[in-house]
């Protein structure tokens, strides 16, 4: 299968969840725990290539205990999000987080997904459950294409089998809460990736290791975990699951550079694109932790805010580690920067602003 000659089977779900539960549901989604009656399936043997491309009713998946996957963590993702907007729905740069699973892929061993045939099977999911789209302010429709090796085989090597899939979730908001500052605990002991690993890959495995630093956050009442640098433990990276920026008296933004340790962002990259055409100037740089503690001191550092395609655009209020504490601007609530940055952003998604660079694509 090329993906050129893209052809889906379509195998309606015959149970499909009955409205009012569904509607039940699309009132209050939350993040994560809800998803639609679909989704899409593409097999890979080696030999074979792509193969048996269908939408079908989600449903538990039979995996043999000695599928790689489970062993080796051959395994990568994307998250993207499907918006209402008029009254159809619209997919937001889709095009990047096709080129960034193939690169994750490519780091991972795992074979190539030809761009058309990832595109069509988003765009095919979200058509056929597009009931599921959240109509509400601030929902969307997330969705999660991943591929991961499934040879059942225990030697260590590329399986010559994956499974790709794509499931839709409707979402509201990532943080609970009303959308004011969140805090984020500084990780001293465990780091997410070093040069030459993984770091800015989409795998699962980056995820696994980012768990013990995350439930340390937790247990000291913060929502997300930041990540230093594997080698000097000074320079920030990033978060468990989205990007930063840095927000200074004059104007300007700084965000750690793309040194192959930090996930490429698509929203990081949109905001850059953003703001640089909003006079901003932009500096993709590094910034290590004690410099950032005393420009918030200073007032030099204005505001923070982590972003990804899951949390949009997220004021950081205040930052934590063992040796204490500091706040950034006003911890309450997020800085003007932050919030016209990301309403600029929201307004190009939703089609309440013009989109001058294309990155809006209708699905239906
Ligand atoms: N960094 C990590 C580790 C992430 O998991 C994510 C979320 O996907 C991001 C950054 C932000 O990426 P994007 O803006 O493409 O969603
Ligand atoms: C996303 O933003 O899409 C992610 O994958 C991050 C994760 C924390 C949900």
């Amino acid at each position: 299968m090329s993906g050129n000659s893209v052809q889906f089977d379509y195998r309606p779900n015959s149970t499909p969840v009955p409205v009012a539960e569904r509607e039940a549901l699309l009132a209050s989604p939350g993040f994560g725990r809800v998803f639609t009656d679909h989704m899409a399936v593409i097999n890979y043997t080696e030999g074979q290539g792509w193969h048996d491309a269908r939408i079908e009713a989600r449903a538990p998946i039979q995996v043999d205990p000695a599928s790689a996957v489970l062993h080796y963590a051959q395994e990568v993702f994307e998250g993207m999000k499907a918006y209402q907007s008029g009254n159809g729905a619209v997919l937001f740069r889709p095009d990047a987080n096709a080129r960034r699973f193939n690169g994750s892929a490519s780091r991972l061993s795992m074979p190539d997904l030809p761009e058309a045939l990832f595109l069509e099977s988003v765009r095919r999911l979200v058509d056929v459950d597009r009931a599921w789209v959240p109509s509400q302010p601030g929902g969307s429709l997330y969705l999660r294409p991943f591929m991961f090796a499934n040879e059942v085989f225990l030697g260590v090597k590329p399986s010559a089998e994956y499974l790709y899939m794509v499931i839709a979730s409707p979402v509201g908001s990532y943080f609970k809460g009303a959308g004011g500052p969140v805090s984020v605990w500084i990780s001293q002991n465990d780091t997410r990736a070093a040069m030459g690993g993984t770091g800015a890959a989409k795998c699962g495995g980056n995820y696994a290791a980012s768990l013990r630093a995350q439930a340390e956050a937790i247990r000291n009442g913060c929502d997300q975990t930041l990540f230093l640098d594997a080698t000097e433990r000074r320079w920030v990276e990033e978060l468990g699951g989205m990007n930063i920026f840095f927000v200074f008296e004059d104007g300007s933004l700084s965000t750690p550079p793309l040194d192959g340790t930090i996930l490429p962002g698509i929203t990081r990259d949109s905001l850059i694109t953003i703001a640089r055409a909003q006079g901003m100037t932009v500096r993709e740089e590094a910034y290590s932790i004690d410099q950032w503690k005393s420009d918030a001191a200073s007032g030099r550092l204005r505001e923070t805010f982590a972003c990804g395609t899951a949390a949009v655009v997220a004021p950081i209020g205040r930052v934590a580690s063992p040796e204490g504490s500091f706040t950034i601007g006003n911890p309450e609530v997020g800085g003007e920067v932050t919030m016209r940055l990301r309403a600029a952003l929201v307004d190009i998604q939703l089609g309440n602003a013009p989109d001058p660079y294309g990155w809006v694509q209708r699905v239906f």
